[in-house]
Formats: C-alpha cells, structure tokens, sequence
C-alpha cells in the first residue's frame, strides 16, 4: 500500500483525495491516513501532493519515522469502512502524527 507521511501533518491538501479510484484515503484530525487493506497500489495520489507525503510503503524515509505503522494503527479502532467520503473528517490521529510538533507558522 502508499503511505501518507510527515509532510501531511497541518497541511492536509487534500488533491490526493481526488485520485483515488477506491476512496480510501481518510481523514483525521491532523492528516490523512492511507488505508493499508483498501489502497490497491494504483499510485495515482503520489504525485498530486505538493510537499510531495505520499509514498510507497517500502520507500518512507526513516528519518520520517515509521508511518507505515502509523497509517495502519489509524485504522485500529474503526477497520476497513471500504470508503472515506460517506465517513467525513474523524478527529483522531495516529499516535505518530499526534505526537508531532505543531508548525509554527
Ligand atoms: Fe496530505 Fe498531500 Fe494529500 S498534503 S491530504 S497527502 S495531497
Ligand atoms: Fe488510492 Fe493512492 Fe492507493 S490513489 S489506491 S491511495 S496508491
């Protein structure tokens, strides 16, 4: 599956939402969390984000940390709802992306 990484985290473009052909990019309260079980790989979000978040599972820089683990545990508590859109905005955040500094503007 892609991975929504760091770069996300206060920005939440949201041009990636648009791409998705299986709508399962979902949103939280910081960011937006790729489901691992839903995504088929198809790509097409990767290169629409402008601070350039999104990337392969196998190829998320560490120095990002391990958001892999990150999207996933997302997903703990509400599982595969098989579509982001009839969900709307969740207020919860991974505990990575929760733990994050906020930018300081
Ligand atoms: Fe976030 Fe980039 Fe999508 S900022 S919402 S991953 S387009
Ligand atoms: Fe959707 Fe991106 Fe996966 S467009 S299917 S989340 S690679």
């Amino acid at each position: 599956a892609y991975v929504i990484a760091q770069p996300c985290a206060d920005v939440k473009d949201k041009s990636c939402i648009d791409e998705c052909p299986v709508d399962c990019i979902y949103e939280g309260g910081r960011a937006l969390y790729i489901h691992p079980e839903e995504c088929v790989d198809c790509g097409a979000c990767e290169p629409v984000c402008p601070v350039e978040a999104i990337y392969f599972e196998d190829d998320v820089p560490a120095s990002l940390g391990d958001h892999r683990a990150s999207n996933a545990a997302f997903f703990a508590e509400i599982g595969s709802p098989g579509g982001a859109s009839a969900l709307g905005a969740l207020p919860h955040d991974s505990a990575l992306v929760a733990s994050l500094p906020l930018a300081v503007a």
